[in-house]
């Protein structure tokens, strides 16, 4: 089977294992020229943000459910989310939530909700987006890995820069799309920089992408490192800071390890 049909295959297996799920796109109606709205062969609904403003405020309340502190500010929403870019959204009825997200919208069973929702901002160098927000509430399994990788798909996005802590279970999500390269440590710093580190994602070889979703590329890690030696990973972004080839490989984190291979 070839490789894109092997992520056509998976994409419908993981939407006929979430009946009632869709997948949308919200974001300036400038924009929907430049997407595939087709990622995989699964047909996206573009919404444009000028004229969806109720589904624009329950994305701030999730997102900002989902990240406390963090969470997004409304202006940043419109000017670095929406103007610029498009979020890509699973709907859903409001009854498949998780509870603490459902009572969060205060919706009816059936109306519908943000399942799960992923924004990677575009940035100066073509085909590299940048993760900024990864949420999901529908739980099953493997949600967040199937919207990050139809979001990205849609955006035609050939690299992909995200931030993450060593301690998020969201790393054994975005290493679901394949090896994570350590970059080094977020430009500018962070509210969380003492366990957060900067990685990039290949994700231009549709072969090596649908082999990761599977759980099929198995790479021999050289390290395990526990994810709360913060001495040890750092030492680990002084390495990438100075050019060194080091990669999280899949699943990313084990047993409460990082597991790392070294050039
Ligand atoms: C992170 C998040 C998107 C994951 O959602 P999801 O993909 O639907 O979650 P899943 O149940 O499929 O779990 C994803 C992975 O994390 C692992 N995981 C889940 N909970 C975990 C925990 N408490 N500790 C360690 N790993 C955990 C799962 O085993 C799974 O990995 P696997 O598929 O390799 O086995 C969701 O929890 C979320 O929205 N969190 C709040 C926002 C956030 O922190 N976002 C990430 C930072 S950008």
């Amino acid at each position: 089977m070839s490789d894109a049909r092997s992520l056509t295959r998976q994409a419908e297996d993981f939407f006929s294992r979430h009946p009632g799920v869709s997948l949308m796109a919200l974001g300036s109606g400038e924009h929907v020229e430049s997407l595939d709205l087709a990622p995989f062969g699964m047909p996206v609904r573009y919404l444009p943000a000028e004229r969806n403003l109720e589904l624009a405020a329950q994305y701030l309340v999730l997102n900002q459910f989902a990240f406390g502190g963090i969470g997004v500010p409304r202006w940043v929403l419109s000017d670095l989310y929406l103007l610029p870019g498009a979020i890509g959204l699973l709907r859903c009825p409001a009854r498949m939530l998780e509870p603490r997200a459902r009572e969060r919208l205060g919706l009816a069973d059936e109306d519908l909700a943000i399942g799960a929702a992923y924004y990677a901002a575009p940035s100066l160098t073509p085909g590299l987006f940048i993760g900024v927000s990864l949420m999901s509430f529908l739980p099953g399994g493997g949600v967040g890995a199937w919207v990050k990788l139809l979001t990205l798909r849609m955006l035609r996005a050939k690299r992909l820069r995200g931030v993450a802590q060593w301690d998020n279970p969201s790393v054994r999500v975005h290493a679901r799309l394949g090896p994570l390269r350590l970059v080094g440590r977020v430009p500018g710093g962070h509210e969380y920089g003492e366990r957060t580190f900067v990685y990039e994602t290949d994700v231009s070889d549709d072969a090596r992408v649908a082999a990761a979703m599977e759980r099929r590329l198995t790479l021999e890690p050289t390290l395990r490192v526990a994810v709360t030696d913060l001495p040890a990973l750092g030492g680990l972004l002084d390495r990438a800071d100075a050019g060194e080839v080091l990669h999280l490989v899949p699943p990313g984190v084990e047993a409460g390890h990082v597991l790392v291979r070294e050039g």
